[in-house]
Protein backbone atom coordinates (compact mmCIF):
# COMPACT_ATOMS: atom_id res chain seq x y z
CA UNK A 1 0.00 0.00 0.00
CA UNK A 2 2.57 2.28 0.83
CA UNK A 3 4.87 1.55 -1.85
CA UNK A 4 2.10 2.33 -3.91
CA UNK A 5 1.27 5.45 -2.43
CA UNK A 6 5.15 6.13 -3.09
CA UNK A 7 4.96 5.17 -6.83
CA UNK A 8 2.30 7.98 -7.59
CA UNK A 9 3.90 10.62 -5.24
CA UNK A 10 7.36 10.28 -6.63
CA UNK A 11 6.17 12.19 -10.02
CA UNK A 12 4.56 14.39 -8.52
CA UNK A 13 7.26 15.91 -6.74
CA UNK A 14 9.38 15.68 -9.10
CA UNK A 15 7.65 17.75 -11.58
CA UNK A 16 6.51 20.69 -8.76
CA UNK A 17 10.32 20.26 -8.34
CA UNK A 18 11.95 20.78 -11.66
CA UNK A 19 8.33 23.66 -12.54
CA UNK A 20 9.76 25.83 -9.06
CA UNK A 21 13.00 25.50 -10.22
CA UNK A 22 11.92 26.79 -14.10
CA UNK A 23 9.67 28.95 -12.30
CA UNK A 24 12.44 31.24 -10.88
CA UNK A 25 12.76 32.77 -13.96
CA UNK A 26 9.72 34.77 -13.36
CA UNK A 27 11.16 35.40 -9.95
CA UNK A 28 13.94 37.27 -11.65
CA UNK A 29 11.91 38.84 -14.13
CA UNK A 30 9.38 40.44 -11.26
CA UNK A 31 12.96 41.29 -9.47
CA UNK A 32 14.96 43.21 -11.66
CA UNK A 33 12.19 45.28 -13.67
CA UNK A 34 10.47 46.28 -10.38
CA UNK A 35 13.91 46.96 -8.14
CA UNK A 36 14.08 50.38 -10.70
CA UNK A 37 11.20 52.12 -8.65
CA UNK A 38 12.86 51.95 -5.54
CA UNK A 39 16.38 52.77 -6.92
CA UNK A 40 15.50 55.96 -9.65
CA UNK A 41 15.45 58.17 -7.73
CA UNK A 42 18.70 57.73 -5.81
CA UNK A 43 20.34 57.08 -9.74
CA UNK A 44 19.20 60.18 -10.40
CA UNK A 45 20.61 62.23 -7.98
CA UNK A 46 23.96 60.42 -7.98
CA UNK A 47 24.26 61.31 -12.23
CA UNK A 48 22.80 64.20 -12.23
CA UNK A 49 20.14 62.97 -14.96
CA UNK A 50 17.40 65.23 -16.71
CA UNK A 51 13.85 63.69 -17.01
CA UNK A 52 14.57 62.62 -20.75
CA UNK A 53 17.60 60.47 -19.22
CA UNK A 54 15.70 59.11 -16.56
CA UNK A 55 13.34 57.79 -18.36
CA UNK A 56 16.66 56.02 -20.20
CA UNK A 57 18.11 54.87 -17.29
CA UNK A 58 14.36 53.67 -16.03
CA UNK A 59 13.27 51.46 -19.45
CA UNK A 60 16.98 50.36 -20.96
CA UNK A 61 15.94 46.62 -18.89
CA UNK A 62 12.66 46.84 -20.98
CA UNK A 63 14.53 47.08 -24.74
CA UNK A 64 16.87 44.36 -23.18
CA UNK A 65 13.56 42.57 -22.88
CA UNK A 66 12.33 42.91 -26.39
CA UNK A 67 15.58 41.92 -27.76
CA UNK A 68 15.82 38.70 -24.89
CA UNK A 69 12.11 37.66 -26.37
CA UNK A 70 12.68 38.12 -30.00
CA UNK A 71 16.08 35.78 -29.69
CA UNK A 72 14.81 33.34 -27.22
CA UNK A 73 12.60 31.38 -29.58
CA UNK A 74 14.62 30.66 -32.47
CA UNK A 75 18.04 30.09 -30.14
CA UNK A 76 16.16 27.56 -27.82
CA UNK A 77 14.68 25.63 -30.66
CA UNK A 78 18.16 25.15 -31.75
CA UNK A 79 19.88 24.57 -28.53
CA UNK A 80 17.43 23.38 -26.23
CA UNK A 81 15.34 24.96 -23.33
CA UNK A 82 17.50 24.19 -20.43
CA UNK A 83 20.93 25.51 -21.92
CA UNK A 84 19.07 28.78 -23.22
CA UNK A 85 17.47 28.73 -19.53
CA UNK A 86 20.96 28.56 -17.56
CA UNK A 87 22.78 31.19 -20.06
CA UNK A 88 19.77 33.68 -18.63
CA UNK A 89 21.32 32.97 -15.17
CA UNK A 90 24.91 34.20 -16.45
CA UNK A 91 23.12 37.26 -18.07
CA UNK A 92 21.00 38.03 -14.64
CA UNK A 93 24.51 38.09 -12.93
CA UNK A 94 26.65 39.89 -14.80
CA UNK A 95 23.90 42.56 -15.20
CA UNK A 96 23.32 42.53 -10.81
CA UNK A 97 26.78 43.51 -10.25
CA UNK A 98 27.61 45.30 -13.79
CA UNK A 99 24.63 47.78 -12.90
CA UNK A 100 25.63 48.35 -8.70
CA UNK A 101 28.92 49.00 -9.72
CA UNK A 102 28.28 51.32 -12.59
CA UNK A 103 30.73 54.19 -12.83
CA UNK A 104 28.00 56.30 -15.46
CA UNK A 105 25.14 56.61 -17.01
CA UNK A 106 26.59 54.56 -20.23
CA UNK A 107 27.88 51.74 -18.17
CA UNK A 108 24.64 51.26 -15.84
CA UNK A 109 21.89 51.63 -18.80
CA UNK A 110 24.60 48.74 -20.71
CA UNK A 111 24.68 46.96 -17.80
CA UNK A 112 20.82 46.82 -17.77
CA UNK A 113 20.28 46.04 -21.03
CA UNK A 114 21.76 42.65 -20.67
CA UNK A 115 19.90 41.99 -17.43
CA UNK A 116 16.71 42.70 -19.84
CA UNK A 117 17.95 40.36 -22.64
CA UNK A 118 18.18 37.70 -19.89
CA UNK A 119 14.59 38.68 -18.67
CA UNK A 120 13.04 38.65 -21.61
CA UNK A 121 14.32 35.60 -22.48
CA UNK A 122 13.40 33.65 -19.78
CA UNK A 123 9.88 35.32 -19.67
CA UNK A 124 9.02 33.06 -22.50
CA UNK A 125 11.35 30.20 -21.78
CA UNK A 126 10.40 29.68 -18.24
CA UNK A 127 6.56 29.25 -19.11
CA UNK A 128 7.36 27.21 -22.76
CA UNK A 129 9.76 25.06 -20.75
CA UNK A 130 7.11 23.97 -17.45
CA UNK A 131 4.00 23.82 -20.53
CA UNK A 132 6.74 21.16 -22.42
CA UNK A 133 7.13 19.24 -19.60
CA UNK A 134 3.88 19.48 -17.25
CA UNK A 135 1.15 16.62 -17.56
CA UNK A 136 -2.22 17.68 -19.16
CA UNK A 137 -4.14 17.59 -16.68
CA UNK A 138 -2.08 20.07 -13.91
CA UNK A 139 -0.13 22.37 -16.80
CA UNK A 140 -2.79 25.19 -16.18
CA UNK A 141 -1.46 25.21 -12.24
CA UNK A 142 2.12 24.59 -12.84
CA UNK A 143 2.65 27.26 -15.64
CA UNK A 144 1.07 29.83 -13.23
CA UNK A 145 3.22 29.02 -10.79
CA UNK A 146 5.55 30.89 -12.97
CA UNK A 147 2.81 33.81 -12.77
CA UNK A 148 2.87 33.65 -8.98
CA UNK A 149 6.68 33.86 -8.72
CA UNK A 150 6.78 37.05 -11.20
CA UNK A 151 4.39 38.36 -7.97
CA UNK A 152 6.54 37.12 -5.63
CA UNK A 153 9.81 38.84 -7.50
CA UNK A 154 8.08 42.00 -7.61
CA UNK A 155 6.51 42.17 -4.15
CA UNK A 156 10.48 40.77 -2.55
CA UNK A 157 12.05 43.47 -4.27
CA UNK A 158 9.25 46.48 -3.21
CA UNK A 159 10.55 45.15 0.56
CA UNK A 160 14.22 45.21 -0.39
CA UNK A 161 14.25 48.27 -1.94
CA UNK A 162 12.24 49.69 0.95
CA UNK A 163 14.21 48.27 3.93
CA UNK A 164 17.50 49.61 2.21
CA UNK A 165 15.97 53.20 1.58
CA UNK A 166 15.30 53.45 4.68
CA UNK A 167 18.04 52.11 6.73
CA UNK A 168 20.86 54.85 5.29
CA UNK A 169 20.97 59.02 4.93
CA UNK A 170 19.28 60.43 1.79
CA UNK A 171 23.31 60.56 1.13
CA UNK A 172 24.44 57.06 1.46
CA UNK A 173 21.36 55.79 -0.84
CA UNK A 174 22.45 58.16 -3.57
CA UNK A 175 25.97 56.94 -3.27
CA UNK A 176 25.64 53.28 -2.25
CA UNK A 177 21.48 52.37 -1.53
CA UNK A 178 20.45 51.88 -4.98
CA UNK A 179 23.93 49.70 -5.76
CA UNK A 180 22.50 47.55 -3.16
CA UNK A 181 19.05 47.30 -4.28
CA UNK A 182 19.99 46.29 -8.14
CA UNK A 183 23.25 44.17 -6.61
CA UNK A 184 20.86 41.79 -4.79
CA UNK A 185 19.45 40.68 -8.05
CA UNK A 186 22.80 38.86 -7.65
CA UNK A 187 20.98 36.47 -5.26
CA UNK A 188 18.12 34.96 -6.72
CA UNK A 189 20.52 34.90 -10.32
CA UNK A 190 22.86 32.61 -8.45
CA UNK A 191 19.89 30.42 -7.09
CA UNK A 192 18.07 30.39 -10.30
CA UNK A 193 21.82 29.82 -12.21
CA UNK A 194 22.69 26.82 -9.75
CA UNK A 195 19.33 24.81 -9.20
CA UNK A 196 18.86 24.97 -13.63
CA UNK A 197 21.88 22.03 -13.47
CA UNK A 198 19.26 19.87 -11.66
CA UNK A 199 16.53 19.63 -14.25
CA UNK A 200 15.89 17.62 -17.39
CA UNK A 201 15.96 19.02 -20.74
CA UNK A 202 12.28 19.42 -22.07
CA UNK A 203 11.56 15.83 -23.56
CA UNK A 204 9.55 17.52 -26.08
CA UNK A 205 12.46 19.73 -27.54
CA UNK A 206 14.46 15.72 -27.01
CA UNK A 207 11.95 14.30 -29.29
CA UNK A 208 12.08 16.82 -31.63
CA UNK A 209 15.27 16.03 -32.10
CA UNK A 210 15.32 12.48 -32.23
CA UNK A 211 17.27 11.88 -29.09
CA UNK A 212 14.07 9.44 -28.04
CA UNK A 213 15.58 7.70 -25.33
CA UNK A 214 16.52 10.32 -23.00
CA UNK A 215 13.09 11.84 -23.73
CA UNK A 216 11.65 8.79 -22.59
CA UNK A 217 13.69 8.65 -19.76
CA UNK A 218 12.06 11.79 -18.34
CA UNK A 219 8.57 11.17 -19.46
CA UNK A 220 9.27 8.11 -16.96
CA UNK A 221 9.79 10.06 -14.30
CA UNK A 222 7.19 12.57 -14.83
CA UNK A 223 4.34 10.57 -15.66
CA UNK A 224 4.78 7.09 -14.72
CA UNK A 225 2.97 4.44 -16.49
CA UNK A 226 1.45 7.31 -18.82
CA UNK A 227 4.64 7.78 -20.07
CA UNK A 228 4.82 5.22 -23.26
CA UNK A 229 1.63 6.74 -24.59
CA UNK A 230 2.59 10.24 -24.17
CA UNK A 231 5.71 9.75 -26.04
CA UNK A 232 3.89 8.01 -28.73
CA UNK A 233 1.32 11.02 -29.12
CA UNK A 234 4.08 13.26 -29.52
CA UNK A 235 6.20 11.46 -31.75
CA UNK A 236 3.14 10.70 -33.78
CA UNK A 237 2.11 14.81 -34.14
CA UNK A 238 5.62 16.08 -34.68
CA UNK A 239 5.60 13.61 -38.33
CA UNK A 240 2.67 15.75 -38.88
CA UNK A 241 4.60 19.18 -38.27
CA UNK A 242 6.28 20.95 -40.99
CA UNK A 243 8.36 23.32 -38.44
CA UNK A 244 7.50 26.10 -41.06
CA UNK A 245 7.72 29.56 -39.02
CA UNK A 246 5.06 30.06 -42.47
CA UNK A 247 2.71 27.81 -41.17
CA UNK A 248 1.60 30.51 -38.22
CA UNK A 249 -0.12 32.18 -41.15
CA UNK A 250 -1.68 29.94 -42.82
CA UNK A 251 -4.84 28.04 -42.08
CA UNK A 252 -5.41 26.50 -38.55
CA UNK A 253 -2.98 28.39 -36.88
CA UNK A 254 -4.04 31.60 -37.70
CA UNK A 255 -6.67 31.94 -35.10
CA UNK A 256 -3.96 30.25 -32.63
CA UNK A 257 -1.50 33.06 -33.59
CA UNK A 258 -4.04 35.88 -33.06
CA UNK A 259 -5.15 34.30 -30.11
CA UNK A 260 -1.44 34.81 -28.62
CA UNK A 261 -1.21 38.10 -29.68
CA UNK A 262 -4.37 39.87 -28.56
CA UNK A 263 -3.78 38.19 -25.03
CA UNK A 264 -0.40 38.96 -24.77
CA UNK A 265 -0.72 42.33 -25.63
CA UNK A 266 -3.96 43.29 -24.48
CA UNK A 267 -2.52 41.57 -20.67
CA UNK A 268 -0.53 44.81 -20.71
CA UNK A 269 -2.51 47.64 -22.43
CA UNK A 270 -5.62 46.86 -19.94
CA UNK A 271 -3.12 48.66 -17.21
CA UNK A 272 -2.30 46.71 -14.66
CA UNK A 273 1.52 48.13 -14.87
CA UNK A 274 -0.23 51.11 -14.70
CA UNK A 275 -1.14 50.38 -11.06
CA UNK A 276 1.96 48.42 -10.32
CA UNK A 277 4.61 50.49 -11.36
CA UNK A 278 2.91 54.11 -10.66
CA UNK A 279 0.74 53.03 -7.87
CA UNK A 280 3.18 55.24 -5.44
CA UNK A 281 3.37 58.09 -7.60
CA UNK A 282 -0.55 57.85 -8.18
CA UNK A 283 -0.93 57.64 -4.06
CA UNK A 284 1.56 60.62 -3.54
CA UNK A 285 -0.11 62.74 -6.13
CA UNK A 286 -3.70 62.57 -4.63
CA UNK A 287 -2.56 63.27 -1.49
CA UNK A 288 -1.01 60.08 0.26
CA UNK A 289 2.34 60.29 2.49
CA UNK A 290 5.48 58.40 1.08
CA UNK A 291 4.82 56.18 3.85
CA UNK A 292 1.18 55.23 3.33
CA UNK A 293 2.17 55.41 -0.56
CA UNK A 294 4.38 52.52 0.41
CA UNK A 295 1.69 50.08 2.43
CA UNK A 296 -0.86 51.26 -0.06
CA UNK A 297 2.04 49.49 -2.43
CA UNK A 298 2.35 46.50 -0.35
CA UNK A 299 -1.38 46.12 -0.09
CA UNK A 300 -1.87 45.82 -3.92
CA UNK A 301 1.32 42.99 -3.89
CA UNK A 302 -0.56 41.50 -1.03
CA UNK A 303 -3.88 40.86 -2.84
CA UNK A 304 -2.19 40.03 -6.15
CA UNK A 305 -0.47 37.35 -4.29
CA UNK A 306 -3.47 35.96 -2.79
CA UNK A 307 -5.42 36.13 -6.20
CA UNK A 308 -2.94 34.37 -7.94
CA UNK A 309 -3.21 31.09 -5.47
CA UNK A 310 -6.88 31.29 -6.53
CA UNK A 311 -5.91 31.58 -9.92
CA UNK A 312 -3.95 28.12 -9.61
CA UNK A 313 -6.56 26.65 -8.10
CA UNK A 314 -9.52 27.29 -10.62
CA UNK A 315 -7.55 27.23 -13.75
CA UNK A 316 -7.37 23.71 -14.59
CA UNK A 317 -11.41 22.78 -12.78
CA UNK A 318 -13.12 25.96 -14.27
CA UNK A 319 -10.44 26.43 -17.05
CA UNK A 320 -8.95 29.12 -19.04
CA UNK A 321 -11.79 30.70 -21.03
CA UNK A 322 -14.02 31.16 -17.93
CA UNK A 323 -11.33 32.97 -15.37
CA UNK A 324 -10.77 35.05 -18.20
CA UNK A 325 -14.78 35.70 -18.73
CA UNK A 326 -15.08 36.56 -15.14
CA UNK A 327 -11.50 38.01 -14.33
CA UNK A 328 -11.86 40.32 -17.54
CA UNK A 329 -15.82 41.21 -16.30
CA UNK A 330 -14.63 42.25 -12.81
CA UNK A 331 -11.63 44.35 -14.27
CA UNK A 332 -14.03 46.10 -16.62
CA UNK A 333 -16.35 47.30 -13.85
CA UNK A 334 -12.96 48.50 -11.64
CA UNK A 335 -11.70 50.21 -14.27
CA UNK A 336 -14.99 52.03 -14.62
CA UNK A 337 -15.58 52.81 -10.70
CA UNK A 338 -11.71 53.86 -10.68
CA UNK A 339 -12.74 56.45 -13.76
CA UNK A 340 -15.85 57.55 -11.58
CA UNK A 341 -13.85 58.49 -8.34
CA UNK A 342 -11.32 60.52 -9.96
CA UNK A 343 -14.22 62.13 -12.40
CA UNK A 344 -15.76 62.97 -9.41
CA UNK A 345 -12.40 63.59 -6.91
CA UNK A 346 -13.55 60.95 -4.93
CA UNK A 347 -9.80 59.79 -4.20
CA UNK A 348 -8.99 60.27 -0.81
CA UNK A 349 -11.63 58.04 0.76
CA UNK A 350 -11.38 54.30 0.73
CA UNK A 351 -13.30 53.57 -2.46
CA UNK A 352 -10.18 54.76 -4.93
CA UNK A 353 -8.23 52.12 -3.14
CA UNK A 354 -10.91 49.21 -3.06
CA UNK A 355 -11.62 49.28 -6.56
CA UNK A 356 -8.21 49.62 -7.53
CA UNK A 357 -7.47 46.49 -5.37
CA UNK A 358 -10.15 44.82 -7.36
CA UNK A 359 -8.90 45.74 -9.93
CA UNK A 360 -5.74 43.65 -8.92
CA UNK A 361 -7.85 40.81 -7.70
CA UNK A 362 -9.67 40.45 -11.03
CA UNK A 363 -6.13 40.36 -12.46
CA UNK A 364 -4.35 38.46 -10.94
CA UNK A 365 -6.96 35.47 -10.71
CA UNK A 366 -7.56 35.66 -14.76
CA UNK A 367 -5.77 38.06 -17.15
CA UNK A 368 -2.26 37.47 -15.33
CA UNK A 369 -1.79 33.51 -15.75
CA UNK A 370 -4.08 32.80 -17.85
CA UNK A 371 -2.17 34.65 -21.36
CA UNK A 372 1.11 32.71 -20.49
CA UNK A 373 -0.36 29.71 -19.85
CA UNK A 374 -1.96 29.95 -23.04
CA UNK A 375 0.96 31.38 -25.44
CA UNK A 376 2.59 28.30 -24.12
CA UNK A 377 0.45 25.82 -24.91
CA UNK A 378 -1.58 26.35 -28.01
CA UNK A 379 1.47 26.18 -30.88
CA UNK A 380 2.96 22.98 -32.49
CA UNK A 381 5.90 21.55 -30.85
CA UNK A 382 8.43 22.71 -33.66
CA UNK A 383 7.47 26.03 -33.82
CA UNK A 384 6.74 26.48 -30.46
CA UNK A 385 9.41 28.55 -29.56
CA UNK A 386 9.54 30.83 -32.04
CA UNK A 387 5.57 31.38 -32.03
CA UNK A 388 5.91 32.32 -28.54
CA UNK A 389 8.66 34.48 -28.91
CA UNK A 390 6.61 36.84 -30.92
CA UNK A 391 4.04 36.48 -28.47
CA UNK A 392 6.17 37.66 -25.67
CA UNK A 393 7.82 40.39 -28.12
CA UNK A 394 4.23 42.11 -28.46
CA UNK A 395 3.84 41.69 -24.59
CA UNK A 396 6.96 43.64 -24.07
CA UNK A 397 6.13 46.09 -26.81
CA UNK A 398 2.67 46.58 -24.59
CA UNK A 399 4.64 46.74 -21.33
CA UNK A 400 7.18 49.76 -22.58
CA UNK A 401 3.88 51.48 -24.29
CA UNK A 402 2.52 51.76 -20.97
CA UNK A 403 4.92 52.43 -19.02
CA UNK A 404 5.93 55.63 -21.49
CA UNK A 405 2.42 56.46 -21.98
CA UNK A 406 0.92 56.13 -18.34
CA UNK A 407 2.53 59.28 -16.38
CA UNK A 408 2.12 61.53 -20.37
CA UNK A 409 -1.55 60.08 -20.06
CA UNK A 410 -2.39 61.12 -16.47
CA UNK A 411 -1.08 64.06 -17.18
CA UNK A 412 -2.73 65.08 -20.23
CA UNK A 413 -5.69 63.20 -20.21
CA UNK A 414 -6.44 63.11 -16.11
CA UNK A 415 -7.61 59.92 -14.18
CA UNK A 416 -10.69 59.28 -14.76
CA UNK A 417 -10.26 59.04 -19.21
CA UNK A 418 -6.94 57.04 -18.42
CA UNK A 419 -8.67 54.35 -16.51
CA UNK A 420 -11.67 54.33 -18.96
CA UNK A 421 -9.22 53.39 -21.91
CA UNK A 422 -7.82 50.68 -19.98
CA UNK A 423 -11.74 50.13 -19.49
CA UNK A 424 -12.23 50.14 -23.45
CA UNK A 425 -9.32 48.06 -24.08
CA UNK A 426 -10.53 45.62 -21.30
CA UNK A 427 -14.07 45.99 -22.95
CA UNK A 428 -12.52 44.49 -26.60
CA UNK A 429 -10.40 41.99 -25.10
CA UNK A 430 -13.29 40.27 -23.23
CA UNK A 431 -15.51 40.52 -26.49
CA UNK A 432 -13.05 38.67 -28.41
CA UNK A 433 -12.34 36.29 -25.64
CA UNK A 434 -16.20 35.04 -26.00
CA UNK A 435 -15.58 34.90 -29.76
CA UNK A 436 -12.53 32.99 -30.21
CA UNK A 437 -10.20 32.15 -27.16
CA UNK A 438 -11.01 27.91 -26.85
CA UNK A 439 -10.73 26.27 -23.81
CA UNK A 440 -7.62 24.02 -23.56
CA UNK A 441 -8.01 23.22 -20.13
CA UNK A 442 -6.88 19.28 -19.40
CA UNK A 443 -6.11 18.37 -23.27
CA UNK A 444 -2.72 17.58 -24.37
CA UNK A 445 -0.06 19.57 -26.21
CA UNK A 446 -0.67 17.47 -29.28
CA UNK A 447 -4.61 17.72 -28.68
CA UNK A 448 -5.04 21.61 -28.61
CA UNK A 449 -2.69 21.61 -32.04
CA UNK A 450 -5.19 18.96 -33.77
CA UNK A 451 -8.03 21.07 -32.46
CA UNK A 452 -7.20 24.23 -34.51
CA UNK A 453 -7.37 23.20 -37.84
CA UNK A 454 -10.92 20.97 -36.92
CA UNK A 455 -11.87 24.34 -36.03
CA UNK A 456 -11.04 25.65 -39.53
CA UNK A 457 -12.26 22.99 -41.42
CA UNK A 458 -15.64 23.09 -39.29
C1 LIG B 1 1.78 39.56 -15.54
C2 LIG B 1 2.16 40.60 -16.54
C3 LIG B 1 3.25 41.48 -16.00
C4 LIG B 1 2.80 42.09 -14.69
C5 LIG B 1 2.44 41.01 -13.70
C6 LIG B 1 1.86 41.62 -12.45
O1 LIG B 1 2.81 38.64 -15.44
O2 LIG B 1 2.58 40.00 -17.76
O3 LIG B 1 3.55 42.48 -16.92
O4 LIG B 1 3.79 42.93 -14.13
O5 LIG B 1 1.49 40.12 -14.28
O6 LIG B 1 1.36 40.68 -11.58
Amino acid sequence: MDQQKNKTVAPRNYIIRITVVAALGGLLFGYDTAVIAGAIGYLQEKFVLSPVLVGWAASSAIWGCILGAAMAGYVSDRFGRKKILIATGVLFLISALGSAVAVDLSSFVIARLVGGIGVGAASMLSPLYISEVAPAKHRGRLVSIYQLAIVFGINIIYIVNYLISVSGSNSWNVDYGWRYMIGSEAIPAVIFFVLLFSVPESPRWLLKNGRDEKAGDILQKINGDKAGAIKQEIQDTLKLESGRPGDLFGKGLRLAFVVGIVLALFSQITGINAVIYFAPEIFKSIGFGVESAFYQTIFIGVINTIFTFVALWLIDRAGRKKLLVWGVSGMILCLCAIGICFYFEMTTGPWLILFVLGFIACFASSLGPVPWVMISEIFPTKIRGIAMSFCTLVLWIGVILITQLTPVMLDVLGGASTFWIFMCNAVILLLFTLKYVPETRGRSLEQIERSWTKTEDD
